[in-house]
């Protein structure tokens, strides 16, 4: 599939089939993140990967998931968990300030490559970074950025046109309706028009 169509047809999946990724497919992921774009090339970017079960369930337990579904419902549920989990960092030493930019960039870069390859996945940024840093045994000069659960999708949600709420939703069959602003909304021609 060309990138067009990955960047088109990609969703966040929160409920994954029970099928480990092999590790090579994982650290491909970090390699496509690691040639991402960074600011003044200086890579502070820095990678753990979480696969083995017992520590995948434990990453799992401080993680947060699609709070606009009511009654926990987009928390994966017992047997569609994640089978693996990339959690970036930024090493502080590298540079002490900023680096989002480039986290951004690294992070879709695994999101599209584990697209390419049919593996799903959800980023998260609501995590329990205190509990992460202890479990994950992280040293003081590096900074939970964010992190991305993954496994193979074992849920198809659609995206649709927003009309009133940008608020993700579940349908009366328990598929995920992702709300996306119209493209005449969000662009504007060689100078900036008041839309909304
Ligand atoms: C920086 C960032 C942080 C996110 N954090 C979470 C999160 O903590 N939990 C979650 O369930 N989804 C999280 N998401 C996924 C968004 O909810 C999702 O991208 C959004 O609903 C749009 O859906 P789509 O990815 O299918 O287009 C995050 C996305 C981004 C970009």
């Amino acid at each position: 599939m060309g990138i067009a169509d990955l960047i088109r047809k990609r969703r966040t999946i929160r409920r994954f089939k029970q099928k480990p990724i092999p590790l090579s497919v994982l650290l491909d992921l970090v390699d496509a993140a690691r040639l991402a774009p960074s600011g003044a090339n200086l890579q502070p970017l820095e990678f753990i990967v979480i696969d083995e079960p017992t520590q995948v369930q434990a990453v799992f337990a401080h993680t947060r998931w699609a709070a606009y579904l009511t009654q926990n419902r987009g928390r994966p549920a017992k047997g569609q968990e994640p089978v693996a989990f990339i959690v970036l960092l930024i090493n502080r030493s590298i540079r002490p300030q900023g680096g989002e930019h480039d986290a951004g960039a690294a992070m879709q870069n695994i999101i599209l490559s584990a697209s390419e390859l049919g593996i799903g996945s959800c980023w998260l940024g609501s995590l329990d970074r205190v509990a992460l840093r202890d479990l994950l045994q992280i040293t003081s000069h590096c900074e939970i950025d964010t992190a991305v659960a993954l496994g193979y999708p074992d849920e198809q949600p659609v995206v649709e046109q927003m009309n009133d709420s940008i608020k993700y939703y579940l349908d009366a069959d328990d598929v995920l309706h992702v709300p996306k602003r119209k493209l005449d909304d969000v662009w504007h021609h060689n100078h900036y028009t008041q839309k909304i």
